[in-house]
Parts: structure tokens; C-alpha cells; sequence
């Protein structure tokens, strides 16, 4: 038998389960999480198939799996479907399953000392890739933006440290340099 075709999301939850309360850091969470998800999303039909559809006017987002210390969700991108960049104040883990997703990585330089304002320095983009895991770790390493460049949906699991809805984060205006506190809001699902 194929072990890494057998590699379940129960089994992802339990490992992760046993991570979470185990590693010290959000480095080695992500350290450890990684290739763990890594080997879910080998899986094209890890995910049922209700929580692979975009949304009808938005991207779609579905909460899989709440727990204390981490949650898993999973986002579908329609063409053209984007997220300016944002931070998440958390660590997180993002791993595609199907097509491919365009993601600019940004460090922030300013000391975020006036209001409202912030310096953001592109440090990479990236085409993520069907089998590809993107990492975040707060503060340092936590701001990105998303935009589904092709003609496809893209789907991806998402992993994070804190539950996203309805916590306030930033979204950053990188030619004005302007910040706004947004948050996300309830998943489809739940
Ligand atoms: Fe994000």
C-alpha cells in the first residue's frame, strides 16, 4: 500500500493535534506541519467534494476543522480572484491541491510607529503549484497577497494558529502605503 496515498485529513488533524501542543515556536510548528500537509495534498480528492466549489460572489471558504490551538480551512479561487496583501498575525501554512496560485511575499520595513501607514518591500513571487506548501510566521514572515492569474479554479487547504474570522488584521495599500484593520468574515460553511 501507498502510505503517503493513504495519508488522510483525520490523519493531519491528529498529527497536527499532537504538534500544536508539543512545539515551543511558531517556526517549529511550521517546521513539522509542513511536510505533513505536504503529503495530504498529494491527494486530489482529499477534500470533499462540497468544499471545492468558489463561492457565487466571492472565493470560496470553508472551515474544516476547529480546534484550540489551530484551525483548517479550505479556499477556491475563481480566475481573476485576489487577496491585496494582508497579514495574519498567526502562523499559517497554505498548500495547494488543485491548479496553481500567484502569491507576492512582502517584508514590512517601517516600525509601524504612525498610524495608518506602513512600508512594504516585495521579497518574492511565487506561482504555487498543485503539491506546493506556502508558510507564514508572525510577525517577521506573515504578509502576502494572492491572485489567481489563469483561467481555472484553484484549491488549497489553509492552516492557521488563531481562528481568522472576525479578528482584526491589516491590509496594506502598497502604492499609497495606506493600512486599514479589516477582518474576515464567517466561512461558507460555518
Ligand atoms: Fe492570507
Amino acid at each position: 500500500m501507498n502510505m503517503a496515498a493513504s495519508y488522510s485529513l483525520q490523519n493531519f488533524i491528529e498529527d497536527l493535534d499532537r504538534i500544536t501542543r508539543a512545539e515551543p515556536s511558531q517556526e517549529s510548528i511550521v517546521a513539522k506541519a509542513k511536510p505533513l500537509l505536504a503529503k495530504l495534498i498529494e491527494r486530489p480528492d482529499c477534500l470533499d467534494e462540497k468544499y471545492t466549489r468558489r463561492g457565487s460572489t466571492a472565493y470560496g471558504r470553508y472551515m474544516l476543522h476547529r480546534a484550540p490551538l489551530f484551525n483548517i480551512s479550505s479556499v477556491v479561487w475563481g480566475p481573476g480572484d485576489n487577496a491585496k496583501a494582508h497579514n495574519h498575525d498567526t502562523w499559517g501554512l497554505v498548500g495547494v491541491i488543485e491548479n496553481e496560485i500567484q502569491e507576492t511575499r512582502y517584508r514590512r520595513n517601517d516600525d509601524g510607529a504612525k498610524a495608518s501607514y506602513a512600508e512594504l518591500e516585495v521579497t518574492g513571487v511565487v506561482n504555487n503549484k498543485a503539491g506546493m506548501v506556502s508558510c507564514l510566521v508572525a510577525p517577521a514572515d506573515d504578509i502576502h497577497e494572492m491572485n489567481n492569474v489563469t483561467d481555472r479554479n484553484t484549491v488549497e487547504i489553509h492552516v492557521y494558529g488563531k481562528d481568522l474570522t472576525d479578528m482584526p488584521r491589516l491590509r496594506f495599500d502598497i502604492a499609497t502605503k495606506a493600512v486599514k484593520t479589516f477582518a474576515s468574515p464567517k466561512y461558507d460553511n460555518c
